[in-house]
């Protein structure tokens, strides 16, 4: 398909900018177009084992993609059919708090646009507010809160924004008065009675992405749980931006740990692994009726 002729050509342009170079070395590697995006988070990479894939591409031989450093998260792009969907499934993801800027930390992304995703499926670890939450559960996110930016960084998001807003004024969705959150409803709407069928408990509940990299002081947990049912560190920035893109999100935290109320409960990244292991197989559920639900038009 030429770029040029798609009606996000504007909006390709700019990840043609940013990202031609890592694009043309994929493709160097494979031609595989996929409907969606599926992108784990930490420790989360076992959910998603049992599908064998079609192509695995070591993003390490990929010069120039920015690669993972924290334990937990791998770096290959898996060519996988979930219910069918064929998606480009990214074993794991590069936070801001690793140094990275933000166009490094949306990579996956916009890779997964241009091999032709419609609709990313966003999975993270997370920590626990809700009192009825406990480590293991998992949540829905229903609506998101983006306390990770710095003005900078918004920036490029909005230029980004506004050459998708010129291309495609019916996509000017973003941040709309609807009150649409950024998380595709109608999709979770769709996804809720499909997990409930398959006997997963889950909660749905507001996420809030935070910088990091340090976990939270009692302090800053009363606050987080005055507005939120959970917190980590990644997931809301590539929301946005694959709504920038054009494409439908849904979204799922596993509990790997609750916030602590007093000073004396540690948690560690490692607890946050060994936790997000044992969840692992309700985030797959997730996933897959993530995948059998979507719907190849946006939103
Ligand atoms: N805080 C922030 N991010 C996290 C946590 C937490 O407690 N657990 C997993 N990711």
């Amino acid at each position: 398909m030429n770029m040029k002729d798609t009606p996000l050509a504007a909006l390709t342009g700019v990840l043609e900018h940013y990202y031609g170079e890592i694009y043309r070395r994929i493709r160097q590697k494979t031609s595989a177009t996929v409907e969606g995006i599926v992108i784990s988070g930490s420790g989360l990479n076992a959910a998603l084992e049992h599908y064998s894939a079609e192509e695995i591409i070591d993003l390490h031989d990929i010069e120039g993609f920015p690669q993972p450093t924290v334990k937990g998260h791998s770096s290959f792009l898996r060519i996988i059919t979930i219910e069918g969907k064929r998606v480009a499934h990214f074993t794991g993801r590069c936070h801001i708090y690793e140094g990275f800027t933000l166009q490094d930390s949306l990579a996956q992304i916009a890779l997964g646009k241009l091999m032709g995703a419609r609709f990313t499926v966003l999975t993270n670890s997370a920590g626990g507010m809700h009192h009825s939450y406990t480590a293991g559960d998992i949540m829905l996110l229903t609506d998101s809160l983006n306390l990770m930016f710095r003005p900078v960084q918004r920036q490029w998001l909005a230029s980004l924004t506004q050459n998708a807003r010129q291309e495609r004024p019916e996509l000017d969705y973003f941040r709309a008065a609807s009150g649409e959150s950024i998380i595709s409803s109608e999709w979770r709407k769709r996804i809720v009675p499909e997990l409930a069928t398959r006997g997963i408990p889950f909660h749905q509940g507001v996420y809030i992405g935070l910088t990091g990299p340090t976990f939270e002081t009692p302090a800053e947990a009363r606050m987080y749980r005055k507005f939120g049912e959970a917190v980590g560190m990644s997931t809301v920035h590539e929301a946005e931006f694959a709504r920038i893109c054009g494409m439908s999100v849904a979204a799922c935290s596993l509990i790997t740990n609750m916030l602590p109320e007093s000073a004396a409960v540690n948690v560690s990244h490692d607890d946050v692994i060994h936790a997000a292991a044992i969840g692992a197989p309700r985030v797959a559920t997730f996933i897959a009726s993530a995948c059998k639900t979507a719907s190849s038009s946006p939103f």
